[in-house]
């Protein structure tokens, strides 16, 4: 077996709910395939605001760089949402950490499992048989740039800038992904309009030639969108910015069914990071409604991507995708027409899975 120390950061909002349980699948994971995971918690967000005044501790940091991997829940808090004057948010904790960390790489999987065709508000047709990887671009745009706000408060900018550098070394990632999937890439990108595009393309259009055998193709990010939902299955992996990745994820996971089913991997330079694409939910938080499955599903990631513990990761999707065929679901991916589905709570579901874990 393994030896590695996991920093878990529960976050805000259902944050804490949902990481219970993927740190609950961590470790049955370790008693089963005889690994030893050790295990911190640090704050960040609304709840290292509350204690500390910073949404990332300087405490957070340092256990984080000192950690073979960490597993994040969620951030953000309504209080902050409603006060667009509010000059600390907990977002900003978020956003420090990947810059501190050098994650640049944001990848999220698109993975379809069969019983919830059902539950999108997409055609099962269209759906059936998507598997997309996308590559979002995660420590540079218009989310770092400069910001500015004018004396009398009337304008405002935030600069959208990218390095030749920033775009190359994600660009690799996704060239060499693709090289191991169908060696398909689409690079999404406004290089009719934006600047910052035109260099994107560009370089992506270079390094296009050092990977021959991968199909590349270019795509204005509105058009993106549009054949998102119309044939998702034309897509394997997408490469695409900071902010359309943003964007087109969020649209992506209704081909998944739900929010509440996809996870992410954060990568770069050196410790990874594991994380639910959904939001803090706060209408949802604390009433033991939130499907754990995401973060479940980033711990797979986290096993695969940073332990390289392939057999352990397949074993956690297989229990999820047993659970499911057994007809048990939560709120966001219950089928809404029938009445076969068992709803659980937050807590039945990862319990659920840890039982079909052990089968
Ligand atoms: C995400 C989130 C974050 C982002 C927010 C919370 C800053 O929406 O991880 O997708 O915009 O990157
Ligand atoms: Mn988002």
């Amino acid at each position: 077996g393994i030896k590695k120390h996991i920093l878990v950061i529960p976050g805000d909002g259902i944050g804490p709910e949902v990481t219970t349980w993927g740190k609950a699948v961590l470790e049955h994971i370790a008693q089963a395939y005889g690994h030893e995971f050790t295990y911190d918690e640090a704050l960040m967000g609304h709840a290292g605001i509350e204690a500390t005044g910073s949404p990332l501790p300087d405490e957070t940091l340092e256990k984080a760089k000192a950690s073979d991997a960490i597993l994040f829940g969620a951030i953000g808090h309504i209080k902050y949402d409603d006060d667009p004057s509010a000059k600390v948010r907990p977002e900003q904790g978020l956003l420090k950490i990947r810059k501190e960390l050098g994650l640049y790489a944001n990848l999220r999987p698109i993975m379809l499992f069969d019983e919830l065709l059902d539950a999108s508000s997409l055609k099962p047709a269209v759906l059936q048989g998507t598997d997309i990887l996308f590559f979002r671009e995660l420590t540079g745009d218009v989310y770092f740039g400069e910001k500015n706000r004018s004396e009398d408060r009337n304008t405002a900018s935030d600069l959208m800038i990218y390095h030749r550098y920033e775009v190359e070394r994600i660009a690799h990632k996704a060239f060499e992904a693709a090289r191991l999937r169908s060696k398909r890439l689409c690079s999404v990108d406004k290089a009719n309009v934006l600047e910052s595009s035109r260099l994107w393309r560009e370089v992506v259009q270079e390094l296009a030639k050092q990977y021959p055998d991968v199909e590349t193709e270019h795509m204005f990010i509105d058009n993106a969108a549009m054949q998102l939902v119309k044939n998702p299955k034309k897509f394997d992996v997408v490469l695409t910015a900071n902010l359309f990745g943003d964007i087109l994820t969020d649209e992506a996971s209704q081909i998944a069914g739900s929010m509440g089913m996809l996870a992410s991997a954060s990568i770069g330079d050196g410790t990874g990071f594991f994380e639910p694409i959904h939001g803090s939910a706060h209408d949802i938080a604390g009433q033991n409604k939130a499907n754990p499955l995401a973060s479940i599903l980033s711990v797979a990631l986290m096993l695969e991507i940073s332990f390289g513990l392939k057999e352990e990761a397949k074993s956690i999707t297989t229990a999820i995708d047993k659970v499911l065929k057994a007809g048990y679901r939560t709120g966001d991916i219950a089928d809404t027409h029938t009445e076969a589905d068992k709803v659980l709570g937050t807590e039945a579901m990862g319990k659920m899975v840890l039982q079909f874990l052990a089968t």
